[in-house]
């Protein structure tokens, strides 16, 4: 018999989610980096995520009487409406300020934020052209603080995203010794390829591969590579068909034109033919090998069109999805503490 989770009563289905999370609460308060999230914390987020997924658009209570303000200062599609769906369906009240708010007037990051938070919201989601925005204000904000992509640092959400779609994929295929949900990453080898040097995506997901064990390469012009990235565990191709062989994962990141990316390759076409992500090039990879990609897809650039979303091995859409479920599992779990702590912070 299947059950139809999205037609439990409220209480069942808070219940539910009740049963699964077992009083557990995260170990922070505010997410600006990846290295804030432990194991321990990382299995509790997957396994409430896994859950929020399987109910897809249901309305929790959740997070009733709690308010967030989305404020994305870049442009951005898939992180900034599923953060705001997030917080609707646990029932919170939102907000988006950003492109025309008074930061274009001359106001300081700072002091819009603190205006935000004095409305006593509970989460500021917060996406900045520069890098360390995020962690310069979540030291002065009574709300938690929610990096959504700063700069070149850090995009924390997308790379818990990711490394989920990688585990539910490894464990459908019998991932795990035990038969059971696949918890880290070893033996894996996953080869990101692109725009290294200007890639937030990179900068988190690297983090969280290295602490799952994963075997990490690189591939990409020596111009979109940052001089120190061995010190990431990472091994470096400027041969992406050498870099492809054995892969289990390939994820390819896009040329990032609005940083300047384009001045460090003789164009976008002869980029393409060097390292785009093509058929011939998929078929280098392992048999069972998925395709990533964080989005927004440059077709025909960074991935061939014909795999960028349809492709059987193609994860594209399933990472959105599992976005969802991740920014769902957060919000609850930030807002909604079951030991009643609060951060600290101190006015600026
Ligand atoms: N992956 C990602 O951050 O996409 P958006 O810019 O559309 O949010």
């Amino acid at each position: 018999m299947v059950v139809v989770l999205s037609k439990k009563s409220p209480s069942a289905a808070e219940k539910d989610l009740n049963s699964i999370r077992k009083d557990r609460d995260l170990s922070f308060f505010d997410l600006v980096s990846v290295d804030q999230v432990s194991i321990e914390d990382l299995a509790l987020l997957y396994e409430v995520a896994r859950r929020f997924r399987d109910y897809k658009t249901y309305k929790f209570s959740f997070n009733k009487g709690s308010s967030q303000v989305n404020a994305f200062f870049e442009p951005s599609t898939r992180t900034s409406s599923s953060f705001d769906l997030a917080a609707k369906q646990l029932s919170m009240d939102t907000a988006g300020v950003a492109g025309n708010s008074s930061v274009s007037k001359g106001e300081s990051y700072l002091d819009t934020i603190e205006t935000i938070d004095a409305y006593n919201v509970k989460t500021i989601v917060i996406r900045s052209k520069e890098s360390g925005v995020p962690e310069m204000l979540a030291r002065h904000t009574q709300a938690a603080i929610i990096n959504a992509g700063d700069g070149w640092h850090e995009h924390p959400t997308q790379a818990l995203l990711d490394v989920l779609t990688m585990l539910d994929h490894f464990s459908s295929r019998g991932g795990s010794a035990s038969g059971g949900q696949t918890k880290n990453l070893d033996g894996k080898v996953v080869m990101i390829v692109g725009d290294i040097t200007h890639s937030r995506v990179f900068g988190s997901l690297v983090r969280l591969l290295r602490q799952l064990k994963a075997q990490i390469r690189t591939a990409s012009p020596l111009t979109l590579i940052p001089t120190e990235v061995e010190r990431f565990g990472v091994k470096h191709y400027t041969d992406v068909n050498e870099a492809l062989i054995g892969a289990d994962v390939v994820y390819a990141l896009r040329v990032q034109s609005e940083r300047g990316a384009n001045g460090y390759i003789p164009s976008l076409r002869e980029y393409s033919k060097m390292f785009g992500i093509s058929r011939k090039r998929l078929d280098l990879a392992k048999k069972n090998a998925i395709l990533m990609h964080p989005g927004p897809v440059i077709r025909d650039i960074d991935v061939h069109s014909a795999l960028a979303a349809v492709d059987p091995q193609s994860q594209i859409l399933q990472q959105v999805e599992n976005g969802m479920a991740v920014r769902k599992a957060l919000l609850w779990l930030m807002c909604d503490r079951i030991d009643g702590k609060t951060k600290e912070f101190k006015r600026k």
